[in-house]
C-alpha cells in the first residue's frame, strides 16, 4: 500500500489532533501535533521570562533563546501516544494550560519561531506515512501532501469540548473564559501576517459539529483508500 502525507488544518479545538492521532494509529503512520510544538516554545518563553504578565512578548529575548530549544516526540508506552519533550523534559501537561493557550497565538506569529518549527516539521515528514495537524500544514509545510483536510466545528461545540478536556484534568476554568480564548485565537490565527490559517484550495472541508468519531473515520478512510489502493 502506497504511503502518503496527510495534512490536517483547522480551527482551535476542532478535534484535529485526536482525529489525526486515530488516523495515524489505524494506518501505522507517525502523528505530529504541530500545535504542541508552538505551545512548547511558548512555555519555554514564559519560563525564560520573555513574556510579561500582561502577555507582552519580549521578542528579542525569545529569539535569543531559540537556539537552546530542542523539541522531540517520544512514544509513551502507557498511553500508546507520543509525548512532546522540551529540552529533554516531558511537557505534554504544562503546554495545555490556559496560560499557555492565551499566549501561544502571539508566539506563533513570530517569523523566527515559525521558520525553526517548519524546518523541523519538514524533517520529520521526509519519510511518507505521516499525519500532521496544525494551521499551515497543507498551505506551507506540505503543500504537496496527497490528502489535505480542513476541519472545523461550531464555536460552541469546540468550546464545550475544550471545557470538558480541561475540567477532567482538574483545571479551574469557566466556559465563558474558553469561548473567549477560542474566539480570540480564531481571529489571531486567521488574520496574522505570517502563514495565516486558511484552507488550501485543494483541501476537503470536514465540519464535525454533528458527526461522531466513527462517522468521521468512515468518511476519511474512504478518501485514504482511494489514494493508496492499487499502488505499491
Ligand atoms: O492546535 P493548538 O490549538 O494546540 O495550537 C496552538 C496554537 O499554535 C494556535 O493558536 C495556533 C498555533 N499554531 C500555528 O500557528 N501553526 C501550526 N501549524 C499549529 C499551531
Amino acid at each position: 500500500m502506497k504511503k502518503i502525507v496527510i495534512a490536517i488544518d483547522g480551527t482551535s479545538s476542532s478535534g484535529k489532533s485526536s482525529f489525526a492521532r486515530r488516523i495515524a494509529a489505524k494506518l501505522g503512520y507517525i502523528f505530529i501535533d504541530t500545535g504542541a510544538m508552538y505551545r512548547a516554545v511558548t512555555l519555554y518563553a514564559m519560563r525564560r521570562g520573555c513574556i510579561a504578565v500582561d502577555g507582552t512578548i519580549d521578542t528579542e529575548c525569545l529569539i535569543a533563546g531559540l537556539p537552546e530549544v530542542t523539541i522531540e516526540f517520544r512514544p509513551n508506552p502507557v498511553s500508546g501516544n507520543s509525548d512532546i519533550y522540551l529540552n529533554g523534559e516531558n511537557v505534554e501537561q504544562p503546554i495545555r494550560t490556559i496560560e499557555v493557550s492565551d499566549r501561544v497565538s502571539a508566539v506563533s506569529q513570530i517569523p523566527a519561531v515559525r521558520e525553526q518549527l517548519v524546518e523541523l516539521q519538514r524533517l520529520i515528514g521526509t519519510e511518507k506515512g505521516v499525519v500532521m495537524d496544525g494551521r499551515d500544514i497543507g498551505t506551507v509545510v506540505f503543500p504537496d501532501a496527497e490528502l489535505k483536510l480542513f476541519m472545523t466545528a461550531d464555536p460552541e461545540v469546540r468550546a464545550m469540548r475544550r471545557y470538558r478536556e480541561l475540567t477532567e484534568r482538574g483545571e479551574k476554568v469557566s466556559l465563558e473564559e474558553i469561548i473567549e480564548n477560542i474566539r480570540k485565537r480564531d481571529q489571531a490565527d486567521m488574520t496574522r501576517a505570517v502563514s495565516p490559517l486558511k484552507k488550501a484550495p485543494d483541501a476537503l472541508t470536514l465540519d464535525n459539529s454533528r458527526m461522531s468519531q466513527e462517522e468521521q473515520m468512515v468518511w476519511v478512510m474512504e478518501k485514504i483508500n482511494k489514494l493508496t489502493q492499487g499502488n505499491s
